[in-house]
């Protein structure tokens, strides 16, 4: 998934249009694919990442070694900064993840200063627009219905435009605006395809995981029936970006 993500942290950077100079919040850093991409393209003033994971803030502050970055293990319910102390509040593919959206939305805000701007983006799982997780959901199904369950189409129903945009009005924001992002996912062949689902970590590899070496077969047999068993594999990434701006009171 990093390689996908570094690519829509790139466009969604550009999309944000952010002024120079900024300080930037990061809820959610994971491995650092947008804190790298606001490094690279914002020259920000600063830039403290945060998820709520020791781990991946350690990873992430061994990968990125810019002086404007900070990092801190922070979950997003409690953001450790002070009130009106940031310009660009931001998060990457976590918004899904929190499960009080509206508490956390409330927190971003909170350390914004005035005229500041809370942005964030998710990937469009009911929209069907992850397109290599979508024909993985679709072959599992068709083999064992029970699979659907772990779809995340279906359990992450707020990762749509409709969604992004009630969570903004809901929490008071005066402006928001609301993009797709899309990224091309190109896998060399079929088996640079598969291979990530053999890896265990997530839904679709812990299904695979989960499943006979005869159900293995069958799975990656029916995936391969639907994607060509040469030639590259290509499928969009599409994402739902937010921006949200409260008027100065
Ligand atoms: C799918 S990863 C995205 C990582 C990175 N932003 C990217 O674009 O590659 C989701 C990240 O959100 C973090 N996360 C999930 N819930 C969180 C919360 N409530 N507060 C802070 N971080 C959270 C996870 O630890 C994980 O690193």
């Amino acid at each position: 998934m990093g390689r996908w993500s570094r690519k829509i942290a790139a466009k969604f950077v550009d999309w944000v249009a952010a002024p120079s100079q900024a300080d930037w919040l990061e809820i959610g850093c994971g491995t650092g694919a947008l804190t790298q991409a606001v490094l690279s393209a914002t020259a920000p003033r600063s830039i403290l990442a945060t998820d709520q994971s020791a781990d991946f803030v350690a990873h992430a502050e061994a990968q990125i070694t810019d002086e404007r970055a900070s990092f801190k293990v922070a979950d997003a319910a409690n953001l450790p900064c002070a009130d009106a102390s940031l310009d660009v509040v931001t998060s990457a593919l976590v918004f899904n993840f929190i499960p009080d959206k509206q508490a956390a939305l409330a927190e971003m805000r909170r350390v914004l200063r005035p005229g500041g701007l809370v942005a964030f983006y998710v990937w469009d799982y009911p929209g069907r627009g992850m397109g290599f997780i979508d024909a993985f959901w679709k072959a599992a199904a068709e083999i064992d219905p029970d699979a659907l369950e772990l779809d995340e189409s279906a359990r992450f129903p707020f990762c749509t435009e409709s969604g992004l945009a009630k969570l903004c009005r809901d929490g008071g924001a005066s402006f928001t605006e609301i993009a797709a992002i899309e990224v091309e996912t190109r896998f060399p062949d079929f088996d640079a395809f598969w291979h990530p689902f053999t890896l265990g970590a997530g839904p679709a590899p812990g299904y695979v995981k989960s499943l006979s070496a005869d159900r293995v077969h069958q799975l990656k047999d029916n995936l391969a029936g639907k994607l060509g068993k040469s030639g590259p594999v290509v499928l969009p990434a599409r994402a739902w970006a937010a921006k949200a701006r409260w008027l100065v009171e």
